[in-house]
Order: structure tokens, then C-alpha cells, then sequence
């Protein structure tokens, strides 16, 4: 579904991605784990097209996409929910969700089915998105990238600063998203016990690279110690 190939960017001089590789089979969750710093969302940012690329490639559905506008790369299925969640405050639940599909598909209102999977933003659609909770307000940022029914969904640290009964359900919605509806999911994700709850899959990056990977089951203590621990 999609596969990455030696990506290589930089910010002004500083080599930020150094040849990171990984991929995600259809319909599998991958996370994206690794210290602060190491280019988790420069990697997300540069997936969705939002930062050039010097180098590598970026396949989706075997289709290269590496120099894509991130329109196109909307239009073709891939959905993005950045770090720190970005929703429009003084906007309403039902604008935020609206500003989504300004990217996507043509289509121009917001599918019933994104309400199957938040039925809470259901009952705010009138509300401002800046009076909701935290938690509230990450499930509408990945309500808004739904809008558009992307087919792989990229996820920047949806669980951080959030309760964790909230966290709970935003693993478990996504967890629904790809097995009730057939989503890939690359999701960063900094907290090792949620990984392990949201993933099927792990990458872990260290300095612009990806240099571990594998199925959950393989992510050991020994791994997590030299690799995450702070
Ligand atoms: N806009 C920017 N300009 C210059 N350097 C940046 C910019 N954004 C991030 N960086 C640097 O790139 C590196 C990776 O950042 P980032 O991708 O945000 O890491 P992570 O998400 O893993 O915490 C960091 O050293 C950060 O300081
Ligand atoms: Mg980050």
C-alpha cells in the first residue's frame, strides 16, 4: 500500500531524513516510534507532500507520488492528521469537518459514515471547535481527515496530552477504521504501551532513518531500551 524508499530531506543546511525506509501492508497499522527530534512528522510532512523531498521515493498503491502536490496525493487517497491536532478554533465542528473536504475527492458534504466512528462530534456540529476538549478535539482532526475517505490514514501523535480514557477510544476507533473499513494506518505514536495496543506493525527511526522494524510482536524490551528510552 505504501512503501518508502531512502528518503533524504533537509531544513536549510541540516540533513533532517537521512535515507529513511519503511513500509505498510494494505489494510495493516503501522507505528512510527523514536525519540524527540529523530523526523517523525518531517517523515509524515514529507509522506503527504507538505515538505520537498531531496531525495528517495515514495510509492502509494505502486504509484510514485514523491513529487505530488498534496492535493493530488488527497485525491488519491491519502489522509493526514498533523501533530498538535490544528483544527480551526473559532470555527464550528461542522466548518472544521467542511475544511476537509476542500482537499479531497469531489464529493461536497461530509459522509455520514465519519459519524458511525465519532458519534460525539454528531451531537457538537454546532459548537465551536476551540470550546471542545482536548480529546474532542483530536477526534475531530481525524474526523476531518475522514471526510474524504482516505484509503491510508497518517496520524502524528493523535494520543498526545490527552486522558487516557480517551486515548483508549481514539486507539480503538482507529482500530476500527482498518478492520470494519479496510484503512491502512501509519501512525506516530511515543508512548510504547499504546503502540502496542494501536500497532500491528512498529518502525523505529533514530536520526532520520528508520533502523528497526518488524511486527509488534518482535518490539522488545531490549529494543525499546536502546532505542526509546529517554
Ligand atoms: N521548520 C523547521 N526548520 C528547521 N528545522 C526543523 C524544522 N522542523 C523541524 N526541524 C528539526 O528537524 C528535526 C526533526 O524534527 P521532527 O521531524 O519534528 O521530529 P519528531 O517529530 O521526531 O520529534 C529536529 O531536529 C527539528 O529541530
Ligand atoms: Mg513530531
Amino acid at each position: 500500500m505504501l512503501k518508502v524508499e531512502g528518503l533524504v530531506q533537509c531544513y536549510g543546511g541540516s540533513n533532517i531524513l537521512r535515507g529513511a525506509t519503511l513500509a505498510a501492508g494494505e489494510g495493516r497499522r503501522l507505528c512510527v516510534m523514536g525519540r524527540n527530534g529523530v523526523g517523525k512528522t518531517t517523515l509524515m510532512k514529507c509522506l503527504m507532500g507538505l515538505l520537498p523531498v531531496r531525495g528517495g521515493r515514495i510509492l502509494f498503491r505502486g504509484r510514485d507520488v514523491t513529487s505530488l502536490a498534496p492535493e493530488r496525493r488527497a485525491r488519491l487517497g491519502m489522509g493526514y492528521v498533523p501533530q498538535g491536532r490544528q483544527i480551526f478554533p473559532l470555527l464550528t465542528v461542522e466548518e472544521n469537518l467542511r475544511t476537509g473536504l476542500a482537499a479531497g475527492r469531489g464529493g461536497g458534504s461530509v459522509p455520514e459514515s465519519v459519524f458511525l466512528f465519532f458519534p460525539v462530534l454528531k451531537e457538537m456540529l454546532r459548537r465551536r471547535g476551540g470550546d471542545l476538549s482536548g480529546g474532542q478535539q483530536q477526534q475531530l482532526a481525524v474526523a476531518r481527515a475522514l471526510v474524504t475517505s482516505p484509503e491510508l490514514l497518517l496520524l502524528d501523535e493523535p494520543t498526545e496530552g490527552i486522558q487516557p480514557n480517551i486515548v483508549e477510544e481514539i486507539v480503538g476507533t482507529v482500530k476500527r477504521l482498518s478492520s470494519e473499513g479496510g484503512v491502512t494506518v501509519v501512525h506516530v505514536e511515543q508512548k510504547v504501551q499504546v503502540a502496542r495496543k494501536a500497532g500491528d506493525d512498529y518502525a523505529i527511526m533514530e536520526r532520520g532513518a528508520v533502523v528497526d522494524s518488524g511486527g509488534m510482536d518482535g518490539l522488545s524490551e531490549e529494543k525499546i531500551r536502546s532505542y526509546l528510552s529517554v
